[in-house]
This record gives C-alpha cells, sequence and structure tokens, in this order.
C-alpha cells in the first residue's frame, strides 16, 4: 500500500477532501490532535473498525475513544448523561478531554471492547475539526502508534509506524499537547480520572468540586484484578532501552543517577539522563536529553525523547521524578509504565549507601 502524506499547511483542500473519502471507503487515515497522532476509521464500519486492531496490533479488549466536532453528535452515542458530565464536557470541550459515559450500544461492540461504556472525545485542533466536520462521521481513534510503542506527536513518527500499512497521513505539524488526553469516568456522582492529561485533576476539581483519582493511574493493575479502564493493564509507552525513575530529593537524585549512569557508561553501555533544562548542569558531560524549562514542555517532548531515545540504541533512560500536580501526573502516569513500576528511591538508596560506609569504616 502506498502511504500519501498531505502537508496541511500547503495542501489543506487535497488532504481534507483525500481524508474524508478514504474515511467514507472505510479505510484508514491517520490525524493530527492537539495531544497525539490518531490513527481513524469511520465508528460505524465494523470492517473499518478491524482494520485500527489489526494494523495497530491492539488488543482486541482495549476499547477505542469516538472523536466528535459538534455537541449533538454525543446524544447519537451515550445514554443518561448526568448533569455533571454536561458541566464538564461544556467547561473542556473542545480539548484534551474524554469522556466515559454510558453507551447507547449503536457502535460496533468491537469500538468498546465489549463494555457497556463509550469513551467520547472533541478534539480542539483545527484539522481535526475540519475532517470530522467534513466527513460528516464518528471517528474512532486510538493513538497513532504501533501497540506498546511511544504514542506519536509529528507526522514523520506515524511515517515511522505505519508507512505502506495506512493510505493517509495529515500533517498537522507538532502536537501542542504531546500527551493523550485526560480520561475521566462520569457514569456516578464523583468524576473518575482513569488516565491523567492536558486538562488536569485540578481543573476538573475546581468545575466539580471534587474529583477521584484511580489507584491504577500510578501503581498499575496488580494481576488478577478488575481494570477500570483497559488500557491500564498494558505496559505502554515502552522503549527499547531499560527505564528508571529516580525518586527523593534534588541532590540525592543527583547521586544516585551519576554513580548509576558511570557505573554503566564505565561498562560500555550507553546510558541517558532525562531531565528539565535546569538540572543538565548537574550531569555535565553526560549523554542529557533536556526536557525543556516547564512541566508543560516536558509533556510536550516526552514521546519524541523516548522514540529517539530508541533510534540512538541507548540503554537505559535516567528519568528525574517530577511533582505530581497539574500535568505532572500525566507525565508520572506515562513514564511510571515505560519503567514497568521501577522506581528507585534515592533518599533510600543514600541511606544504605551511608549504612555501607559506616560498617566498613
Ligand atoms: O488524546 C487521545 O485520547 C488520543 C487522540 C488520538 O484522541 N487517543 C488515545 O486513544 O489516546 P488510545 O486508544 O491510545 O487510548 C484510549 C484509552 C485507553 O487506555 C482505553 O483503555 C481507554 O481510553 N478507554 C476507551 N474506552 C473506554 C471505556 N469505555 N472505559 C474505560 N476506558 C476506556
Ligand atoms: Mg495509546
Amino acid at each position: 500500500m502506498n502511504t500519501e502524506v498531505y502537508d496541511l499547511k500547503t495542501q489543506y483542500e487535497e488532504g481534507m477532501e483525500a481524508a474524508k473519502n478514504a474515511l467514507c471507503r472505510g479505510e484508514l487515515v491517520i490525524f493530527p490532535t492537539e495531544t497525539v497522532y490518531g490513527l481513524g476509521a469511520d465508528a460505524k464500519n465494523e470492517q473499518a473498525v478491524a482494520k485500527i486492531y489489526a494494523v495497530k496490533g491492539r488488543p482486541s479488549n482495549n476499547p477505542l475513544i469516538a472523536h466528535i466536532w459538534d455537541f449533538q453528535q454525543i446524544e447519537q452515542i451515550a445514554d443518561q448523561i448526568s448533569p455533571l458530565a454536561m458541566k464538564l464536557m461544556r467547561a473542556f470541550w473542545p480539548g484534551p478531554f474524554t469522556v466515559v459515559l454510558h453507551s447507547k450500544g449503536v457502535l460496533p461492540k468491537s469500538v468498546s471492547g465489549g463494555l457497556n461504556t463509550i469513551a467520547v472525545r472533541m478534539p480542539s485542533d483545527i484539522y481535526a475539526r475540519e475532517m470530522l466536520r467534513r466527513s460528516g462521521k464518528i471517528v474512532v481513534a486510538p493513538s497513532a502508534n504501533l501497540s506498546g510503542s511511544p504514542s506519536t506527536t509529528t507526522a514523520q513518527q506515524c511515517l515511522d509506524d505505519f508507512q505502506g500499512k495506512v493510505p493517509i497521513i495529515l500533517d498537522g505539524g507538532v502536537c501542542s499537547v504531546g500527551l493523550e488526553s485526560t480520561v475521566c469516568q462520569i457514569t456516578d456522582d464523583i468524576p473518575v480520572i482513569l488516565r491523567p492529561g492536558g486538562i488536569t485533576a485540578e481543573m476538573i476539581e475546581e468545575q466539580a468540586g471534587i474529583v477521584k483519582i484511580s489507584h491504577a493511574v500510578l501503581h498499575g493493575v496488580a494481576p488478577g484484578e478488575n481494570a477500570p479502564s483497559p488500557g491500564m493493564m498494558y505496559k505502554h509507552y515502552a522503549p527499547k532501552a531499560k527505564v528508571r525513575i529516580i525518586e527523593g530529593n534534588r541532590e540525592a537524585i543527583a547521586n544516585v543517577v551519576k554513580s548509576m549512569y558511570d557505573k554503566e557508561d564505565k561498562d560500555g553501555k550507553k546510558p541517558c539522563i532525562f531531565c528539565s533544562a535546569e538540572r543538565v548542569v548537574v550531569y555535565k558531560n553526560r549523554r542529557i536529553y533536556s526536557l525543556g524549562a516547564t512541566p508543560e514542555d516536558a509533556a510536550k517532548v516526552l514521546f519524541t525523547a523516548l522514540r529517539e531515545a530508541d533510534k540512538q540504541g541507548i540503554d537505559s533512560i535516567y528519568f528525574e521524578g517530577v511533582e505530581h500536580e497539574g500535568i505532572g501526573l500525566a507525565i508520572a502516569n506515562r513514564i511510571i509504565r515505560a519503567a514497568g513500576f521501577d522506581v528507585v528511591n534515592a533518599d533510600k538508596e543514600v541511606e544504605v549507601e551511608k549504612h555501607i560506609a559506616c560498617m566498613h569504616g
């Protein structure tokens, strides 16, 4: 299959028409959103939906998000929408906010992976909105990455994963948020964050008065435990490198990271440190990927950094722990999965080292 890439800055009309026609024919289209790129298909076309799972290599019990551009479309697919759900949708749409609601059961079963709820999102990206409007379709779309790899935030990354497998990629430039949308279940009185994202827990709490964060967000799902969101069960966003998160006070983190890094470097391995711009100086003369000045910057480049590390054959990534406030919770959620929940507490490590030094002294 030939993959056609349309640069929407210069090929807007051609790209939009090609996407519309492809969606109407039951083909897949990769399109930009403000969060990450999506791998879209006509939600009502069962065969088209099946192509998403096949091309992505996605487990069939991991449900998809339905993308809409107009409020009226929600009535077609969701049921028993509470005033609270309405309030939150009105506050955060269009934007990086996905609501899980009771399903009307009108879409193919494969969309919801057998659940009786449906995830719906109204993206704010102008290209995504125009594609949805023009096609007249509700478009189901997971992130446009091969299952298990980091999500994509540029058209080139989509091409890296799907060249020859998807007919159309709309290139809308770099995604502005860089992490997938907040997934929030609102089927009860209290909204529950199943996946943190650009619409933060603090923002939801301000609107709803209260918000719950699913335990699985930072701790995963134990074997045999029921996952509130099937996506939580999978090791996600995994680069080939071994990822380790180092938490604790700044000084302890630096000591632990340097000693682990230097040991690996001496052994001929290729370690790399992911840290904020202000911390680059702490690790000078080592391989560093600066995640920028703010947590928002870090969110935007995180997946690119993970993909770059793979391209450069990095063996291990040391990631400085981040505050869990605001978008920091979303960063922590992604990186902890990439790390397979391997978190090193630097304060404790330093204690142990002191203890050993005492014993030997
Ligand atoms: O920002 C985004 O949300 C991107 C763009 C393309 O819109 N999409 C995205 O889709 O991240 P995906 O499939 O990679 O992640 C959707 C997540 C999965 O973890 C899935 O398990 C969860 O949403 N999900 C979908 N439907 C659900 C439901 N009915 N109940 C609970 N979780 C659901
Ligand atoms: Mg995904």
